[in-house]
């Protein structure tokens, strides 16, 4: 299959790329930023939120399938209003030009972060989440996830020749980030395990790239499996702390304490029991595998 990779340069994109290779695809990776790919990934340089640009990749990659993953990627990361505008632009630009060309797939990134965390009162209505939890956003980064949801919603009302889907993949993990490279956060991931604190702020999630990149492929050359407009959590079983989080969670999400009692049996704060149900995914590498203590 011809897949086009959005963002196909960034931590995701490249274990993306590489993947949907190995899978046997014809694979372009179109992306602002250069970056050395797998052999038989194309890569292109472009912006895609101009108009030419955009025309020009698609009419390049020929895309049976898209993947897309390009944009601001971390909250807080630039201005509101331009996270707000990249995202939730690069978002509908995209996903209408693959309905254009004729795919049959298209996948966006979304994140968790739709689900409002960290504000002080924010409490799960239950836990471990689920999509069909209600979303509560409150950055602009989360809000323009939510937006990306709908998005892919409203265009699915539409084209019924392309099915549509949503990944919420929680903290990713880069290869090398196991081995010690600083973390989106910059921090390493020994770091994030060793302090609560920071694991705190993803609900303690995480989830290795290469696994995500199996869940965007498998929704990709998936369409018939998957109601279009849905939406997928892809975080790993387990949470990112040496035991249990129902405590933790209540020291750090005091309103979710409640709901967090469930979580004592070392479930992680999120499912992905969705993915698993529909596309027969699930993730196959665990922190405590994958990291490198010195
Ligand atoms: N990293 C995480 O923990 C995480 C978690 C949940 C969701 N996500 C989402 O997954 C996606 C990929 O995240 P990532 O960590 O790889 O981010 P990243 O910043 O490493 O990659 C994003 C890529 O998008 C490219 N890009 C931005 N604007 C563009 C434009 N106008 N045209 C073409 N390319 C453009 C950037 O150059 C970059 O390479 C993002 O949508 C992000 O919001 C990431």
């Amino acid at each position: 299959m011809r897949v086009l990779v959005t963002g196909g340069s960034g931590r995701l994109g490249r274990s993306v790329t590489a993947v949907l290779a190995e899978r046997g695809h014809h694979v372009t990776s179109a992306d602002t930023a250069p970056a050395h790919q797998p052999a038989g990934v194309d890569g292109v340089v472009a912006d895609l939120l101009d108009p030419r640009q955009l025309r020009q990749t698609f009419d390049r990659a020929a895309p049976e399938a898209v993947v897309h993953l390009a944009g601001i990627a971390v909250p807080f990361a630039r201005p509101d209003v331009e996270t707000l505008q990249v995202n939730t632009g690069l978002a509908w630009a995209v996903l209408s030009a693959a309905i254009e060309h004729g795919a049959r797939s298209a996948v966006a990134a979304s994140s968790p972060t739709v689900y409002g965390y960290n504000t002080p009162s924010w409490k799960p209505l239950y836990l471990p989440l689920d999509e069909d939890h209600p979303v509560a956003p409150w950055h602009a980064y989360g809000l323009s996830k939510t937006i990306i949801e709908d998005t892919v919603r409203a265009l699915a009302r539409t084209a019924p020749g392309c099915v549509l889907s949503c990944v919420r993949p929680g903290y990713v993990v880069a290869p090398q980030e196991w081995e010690g490279a600083p973390t989106q956060q910059g921090h390493t991931m020994a770091q994030r395990l060793a302090d609560p604190a920071l694991a705190a702020t993803s609900l303690f999630n995480y989830i290795d790239a290469r696994d995500a990149a199996e869940l965007f492929a498998l929704a990709a050359e998936n369409p018939d499996r998957i109601e279009s407009g849905q939406v997928f959590n892809a975080v790993a079983p387990d949470p990112l702390a040496p035991g249990p989080v129902d405590e933790l969670m209540a020291r750090f999400h005091p309103a979710a304490a409640e709901a967090a009692a469930a979580l004592a049996d070392g479930s992680a704060v999120f499912s992905s029991e969705r993915a698993h149900t529909t596309l027969g995914w699930r993730p196959r590498r665990t922190w405590r595998e994958q990291l490198r203590t010195p």
